[in-house]
Protein backbone atom coordinates (compact mmCIF):
# COMPACT_ATOMS: atom_id res chain seq x y z
CA UNK A 1 0.00 0.00 0.00
CA UNK A 2 1.82 3.11 -0.97
CA UNK A 3 -0.58 5.95 0.73
CA UNK A 4 1.95 8.16 0.09
CA UNK A 5 5.50 7.40 -0.68
CA UNK A 6 6.95 11.18 0.97
CA UNK A 7 5.52 9.97 4.44
CA UNK A 8 8.41 10.14 6.90
CA UNK A 9 10.24 7.17 7.21
CA UNK A 10 9.30 5.27 10.56
CA UNK A 11 13.06 5.14 12.39
CA UNK A 12 11.45 2.49 15.02
CA UNK A 13 10.68 -0.28 12.01
CA UNK A 14 13.91 0.30 10.15
CA UNK A 15 15.91 -0.15 13.31
CA UNK A 16 14.13 -3.32 14.03
CA UNK A 17 14.39 -4.47 10.74
CA UNK A 18 18.08 -3.89 11.23
CA UNK A 19 19.92 -5.85 13.66
CA UNK A 20 22.85 -5.97 11.54
CA UNK A 21 23.45 -2.29 12.03
CA UNK A 22 24.81 -0.88 15.11
CA UNK A 23 23.07 2.47 15.02
CA UNK A 24 20.71 3.96 12.33
CA UNK A 25 19.76 8.19 12.44
CA UNK A 26 17.11 9.21 10.69
CA UNK A 27 16.70 12.60 10.18
CA UNK A 28 14.05 14.93 8.60
CA UNK A 29 16.99 16.84 6.53
CA UNK A 30 20.82 17.37 6.36
CA UNK A 31 23.11 18.84 4.31
CA UNK A 32 24.78 15.74 3.24
CA UNK A 33 24.12 12.00 4.77
CA UNK A 34 27.58 11.64 3.51
CA UNK A 35 29.78 14.23 5.45
CA UNK A 36 27.32 13.55 8.65
CA UNK A 37 28.85 9.97 8.63
CA UNK A 38 32.36 10.91 7.49
CA UNK A 39 32.19 13.34 10.67
CA UNK A 40 31.28 9.76 12.92
CA UNK A 41 34.03 8.04 11.34
CA UNK A 42 36.56 10.93 12.22
CA UNK A 43 35.18 10.84 15.66
CA UNK A 44 36.36 7.04 15.75
CA UNK A 45 32.75 6.13 15.10
CA UNK A 46 32.39 1.65 14.77
CA UNK A 47 31.47 0.55 11.31
CA UNK A 48 28.02 -0.55 10.64
CA UNK A 49 26.70 2.74 11.36
CA UNK A 50 24.31 4.74 8.63
CA UNK A 51 22.23 8.26 8.42
CA UNK A 52 19.57 8.14 6.53
CA UNK A 53 17.66 11.62 5.40
CA UNK A 54 14.64 12.79 3.74
CA UNK A 55 15.90 15.66 2.28
CA UNK A 56 19.71 16.68 1.73
CA UNK A 57 20.48 20.59 1.22
CA UNK A 58 23.96 20.25 -0.08
CA UNK A 59 23.50 16.20 -1.24
CA UNK A 60 27.19 15.15 -2.78
CA UNK A 61 27.92 13.19 -5.99
CA UNK A 62 30.31 12.15 -8.14
CA UNK A 63 33.40 14.15 -9.90
CA UNK A 64 32.28 17.18 -7.28
CA UNK A 65 28.86 17.43 -8.47
CA UNK A 66 25.99 17.91 -6.06
CA UNK A 67 22.75 15.65 -5.49
CA UNK A 68 19.89 16.46 -4.92
CA UNK A 69 15.92 15.03 -4.73
CA UNK A 70 12.75 17.16 -3.83
CA UNK A 71 12.36 15.77 -0.29
CA UNK A 72 10.79 12.40 0.75
CA UNK A 73 11.32 11.46 -2.89
CA UNK A 74 14.56 9.40 -2.34
CA UNK A 75 16.27 7.09 -0.54
CA UNK A 76 19.07 8.96 0.79
CA UNK A 77 21.11 6.92 2.97
CA UNK A 78 25.20 6.78 3.86
CA UNK A 79 27.09 3.63 5.78
CA UNK A 80 30.14 3.53 7.09
CA UNK A 81 32.37 0.40 6.79
CA UNK A 82 35.66 -0.31 8.40
CA UNK A 83 37.42 -3.45 6.44
CA UNK A 84 40.29 -3.95 8.02
CA UNK A 85 42.55 -6.82 5.68
CA UNK A 86 41.08 -5.75 2.79
CA UNK A 87 44.27 -4.64 0.47
CA UNK A 88 43.92 -1.05 -0.53
CA UNK A 89 44.15 -2.18 -4.26
CA UNK A 90 40.90 -3.69 -3.04
CA UNK A 91 38.78 -0.79 -2.00
CA UNK A 92 37.95 0.36 -5.23
CA UNK A 93 35.62 -2.42 -5.24
CA UNK A 94 33.39 -0.93 -2.77
CA UNK A 95 31.33 1.17 -4.96
CA UNK A 96 30.65 -1.78 -7.17
CA UNK A 97 29.34 -3.62 -4.16
CA UNK A 98 26.95 -1.43 -3.15
CA UNK A 99 25.73 -1.04 -6.61
CA UNK A 100 24.69 -4.83 -6.28
CA UNK A 101 23.08 -4.15 -3.38
CA UNK A 102 20.71 -1.57 -4.66
CA UNK A 103 19.79 -4.58 -7.45
CA UNK A 104 19.14 -6.72 -4.79
CA UNK A 105 17.21 -4.40 -2.53
CA UNK A 106 15.10 -3.87 -6.55
CA UNK A 107 14.85 -7.14 -7.10
CA UNK A 108 13.80 -8.26 -3.41
CA UNK A 109 11.50 -5.12 -1.83
CA UNK A 110 10.49 -3.37 -4.61
CA UNK A 111 7.42 -5.61 -5.53
CA UNK A 112 8.13 -6.06 -9.24
CA UNK A 113 6.30 -9.73 -9.13
CA UNK A 114 8.22 -10.73 -12.79
CA UNK A 115 11.33 -9.88 -11.11
CA UNK A 116 11.54 -12.64 -8.16
CA UNK A 117 10.65 -15.44 -10.42
CA UNK A 118 12.62 -14.43 -13.51
CA UNK A 119 9.51 -13.20 -15.46
CA UNK A 120 9.81 -10.68 -18.48
CA UNK A 121 9.01 -7.30 -16.37
CA UNK A 122 11.14 -4.67 -15.98
CA UNK A 123 15.28 -5.15 -16.08
CA UNK A 124 17.40 -4.05 -13.56
CA UNK A 125 21.02 -4.98 -13.35
CA UNK A 126 24.25 -2.69 -13.71
CA UNK A 127 25.83 -0.54 -15.85
CA UNK A 128 30.31 -1.20 -15.50
CA UNK A 129 30.85 0.17 -13.67
CA UNK A 130 28.10 0.64 -10.65
CA UNK A 131 25.67 2.61 -12.11
CA UNK A 132 22.02 0.81 -11.48
CA UNK A 133 19.90 0.27 -14.86
CA UNK A 134 15.95 0.12 -14.55
CA UNK A 135 14.56 -0.31 -17.21
CA UNK A 136 17.60 0.88 -19.55
CA UNK A 137 17.74 4.38 -17.31
CA UNK A 138 19.82 5.25 -14.13
CA UNK A 139 17.96 4.51 -11.03
CA UNK A 140 20.80 5.75 -8.26
CA UNK A 141 23.76 7.43 -7.38
CA UNK A 142 26.32 5.65 -5.71
CA UNK A 143 29.33 7.62 -3.98
CA UNK A 144 32.09 6.26 -1.85
CA UNK A 145 34.29 8.61 0.16
CA UNK A 146 37.25 7.71 2.47
CA UNK A 147 38.12 9.01 5.64
CA UNK A 148 41.38 7.26 5.99
CA UNK A 149 42.73 4.37 3.23
CA UNK A 150 44.67 2.74 6.09
CA UNK A 151 43.72 1.00 8.13
CA UNK A 152 40.14 1.62 6.26
CA UNK A 153 37.77 4.15 6.98
CA UNK A 154 35.30 4.17 4.24
CA UNK A 155 31.56 6.13 3.81
CA UNK A 156 29.59 4.49 1.29
CA UNK A 157 26.74 7.18 0.27
CA UNK A 158 23.52 5.66 -1.97
CA UNK A 159 20.58 7.86 -3.44
CA UNK A 160 17.86 6.12 -5.00
CA UNK A 161 15.29 7.67 -6.65
CA UNK A 162 11.97 6.56 -5.16
CA UNK A 163 8.77 8.48 -6.09
CA UNK A 164 10.21 11.73 -8.38
CA UNK A 165 8.00 12.55 -11.69
CA UNK A 166 9.19 12.66 -14.95
CA UNK A 167 9.69 16.46 -13.98
CA UNK A 168 11.37 15.93 -11.02
CA UNK A 169 14.35 13.61 -12.54
CA UNK A 170 18.11 15.25 -12.80
CA UNK A 171 18.54 14.45 -16.03
CA UNK A 172 16.51 12.34 -18.55
CA UNK A 173 18.15 9.01 -18.92
CA UNK A 174 17.08 9.12 -15.05
CA UNK A 175 14.27 6.78 -13.48
CA UNK A 176 12.68 6.42 -10.33
CA UNK A 177 10.98 3.44 -9.11
CA UNK A 178 7.77 4.77 -9.15
CA UNK A 179 8.10 5.86 -12.92
CA UNK A 180 8.90 2.02 -13.42
CA UNK A 181 5.41 1.03 -12.18
CA UNK A 182 6.86 -0.12 -8.59
CA UNK A 183 4.27 -2.03 -6.58
CA UNK A 184 6.54 -1.20 -3.46
CA UNK A 185 7.43 2.72 -2.67
CA UNK A 186 7.36 2.72 0.86
CA UNK A 187 10.44 4.17 1.75
CA UNK A 188 10.78 2.30 5.31
CA UNK A 189 11.15 -0.92 3.88
CA UNK A 190 13.15 -0.08 0.61
CA UNK A 191 15.67 1.61 3.01
CA UNK A 192 15.56 -2.02 5.34
CA UNK A 193 16.09 -3.59 2.33
CA UNK A 194 18.76 -1.72 0.84
CA UNK A 195 20.79 -2.06 4.50
CA UNK A 196 20.16 -4.91 4.67
CA UNK A 197 21.33 -6.20 1.03
CA UNK A 198 24.31 -3.62 1.65
CA UNK A 199 24.71 -5.41 5.03
CA UNK A 200 25.05 -9.01 3.19
CA UNK A 201 27.32 -7.80 -0.28
CA UNK A 202 29.70 -5.93 2.48
CA UNK A 203 30.29 -9.19 4.40
CA UNK A 204 30.57 -11.47 1.29
CA UNK A 205 33.01 -9.10 -0.04
CA UNK A 206 35.46 -9.31 2.89
CA UNK A 207 34.77 -13.03 3.07
CA UNK A 208 34.23 -14.59 -0.32
CA UNK A 209 35.30 -11.95 -2.95
CA UNK A 210 35.61 -14.27 -5.28
CA UNK A 211 31.98 -15.62 -5.19
CA UNK A 212 31.14 -11.49 -4.93
CA UNK A 213 32.76 -10.78 -8.20
CA UNK A 214 30.97 -14.03 -9.91
CA UNK A 215 27.95 -11.92 -8.91
CA UNK A 216 28.35 -8.89 -9.83
CA UNK A 217 28.84 -10.61 -13.20
CA UNK A 218 25.80 -12.19 -13.48
CA UNK A 219 23.78 -8.67 -13.03
CA UNK A 220 25.82 -7.22 -14.81
CA UNK A 221 24.04 -5.50 -18.05
CA UNK A 222 27.47 -4.72 -19.95
CA UNK A 223 28.69 -8.69 -20.32
CA UNK A 224 28.49 -9.24 -24.00
CA UNK A 225 27.16 -6.02 -24.90
CA UNK A 226 29.19 -4.34 -27.78
CA UNK A 227 30.04 -0.86 -25.95
CA UNK A 228 32.12 2.13 -27.64
CA UNK A 229 34.74 3.33 -24.55
CA UNK A 230 36.03 6.92 -24.82
CA UNK A 231 39.20 6.80 -23.16
CA UNK A 232 41.53 10.18 -21.97
CA UNK A 233 42.89 12.39 -24.64
CA UNK A 234 39.14 11.67 -27.16
CA UNK A 235 40.97 8.04 -27.98
CA UNK A 236 37.79 5.39 -28.55
CA UNK A 237 37.59 1.60 -28.49
CA UNK A 238 34.86 0.13 -30.15
CA UNK A 239 34.51 -3.46 -29.09
CA UNK A 240 32.57 -6.29 -26.99
CA UNK A 241 32.40 -6.47 -23.29
CA UNK A 242 33.22 -9.65 -22.18
CA UNK A 243 34.61 -9.92 -18.57
CA UNK A 244 34.75 -8.18 -15.99
CA UNK A 245 37.67 -8.92 -13.96
CA UNK A 246 38.44 -10.08 -9.98
CA UNK A 247 39.32 -6.16 -9.26
CA UNK A 248 36.61 -4.66 -11.52
CA UNK A 249 38.41 -3.66 -13.94
CA UNK A 250 35.98 -3.98 -17.95
CA UNK A 251 37.86 -6.63 -20.80
CA UNK A 252 36.80 -5.16 -23.73
CA UNK A 253 37.46 -7.25 -27.42
CA UNK A 254 38.59 -4.57 -29.72
CA UNK A 255 36.29 -4.95 -33.35
CA UNK A 256 39.60 -3.54 -34.89
CA UNK A 257 42.20 -5.79 -33.58
CA UNK A 258 40.30 -8.71 -31.97
CA UNK A 259 42.31 -8.41 -28.58
CA UNK A 260 41.44 -8.15 -25.69
CA UNK A 261 41.81 -4.62 -24.07
CA UNK A 262 41.59 -4.07 -20.35
CA UNK A 263 40.40 -0.82 -19.08
CA UNK A 264 39.83 0.85 -15.39
CA UNK A 265 37.00 2.87 -14.21
CA UNK A 266 39.52 5.69 -13.49
CA UNK A 267 40.48 5.53 -16.90
CA UNK A 268 37.46 5.76 -18.86
CA UNK A 269 35.62 8.92 -19.69
CA UNK A 270 31.99 7.56 -21.54
CA UNK A 271 30.79 3.87 -21.41
CA UNK A 272 28.51 3.69 -24.08
CA UNK A 273 26.13 0.69 -25.78
CA UNK A 274 26.28 0.99 -29.15
CA UNK A 275 22.48 1.77 -30.01
CA UNK A 276 22.27 5.66 -28.59
CA UNK A 277 21.15 7.17 -25.73
CA UNK A 278 22.29 6.65 -21.91
CA UNK A 279 22.66 2.66 -21.83
CA UNK A 280 22.02 1.57 -25.28
CA UNK A 281 19.86 -0.90 -27.27
CA UNK A 282 22.57 -3.30 -25.70
CA UNK A 283 22.36 -2.64 -22.39
CA UNK A 284 18.61 -3.06 -22.48
CA UNK A 285 17.95 -6.60 -23.09
C1 LIG B 1 26.51 10.35 -8.32
O1 LIG B 1 26.96 11.44 -8.66
O2 LIG B 1 25.98 9.58 -9.15
C2 LIG B 1 26.57 9.93 -6.89
C3 LIG B 1 25.47 10.54 -6.07
C4 LIG B 1 25.44 10.04 -4.64
C5 LIG B 1 24.31 10.65 -3.84
C6 LIG B 1 24.20 10.07 -2.47
S1 LIG B 1 22.68 10.54 -1.68
C7 LIG B 1 23.26 9.90 -0.16
C8 LIG B 1 24.72 10.27 -0.07
N1 LIG B 1 24.92 11.58 0.51
C9 LIG B 1 25.48 12.42 -0.36
O3 LIG B 1 25.77 13.62 -0.11
N2 LIG B 1 25.69 11.82 -1.53
C10 LIG B 1 25.29 10.43 -1.48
Amino acid sequence: MNANPRTPIDAGALRAALPAWRRVDVLENTGSTNADVLALAKEGSPERVAVVASEQTAGRGRLSRSWTAPAGSAIAVSALFRPVGVAPARLGLLPLVAGLAVVDMVRSVAGFPSLADGGDGPVVGLKWPNDVLLDGRKLCGILVEAESIDPPALVVGIGVNVDLTEEELPVPHATSLALAGAPVLDRTKLTAGLLDALDRREAQWRRNPVSLMADYRANCLTMGAEVRVELPGGAELLGTAVDVRQGGELVVRDDATGEERVVSAGDVRHLRARGGGYAGDGLRR
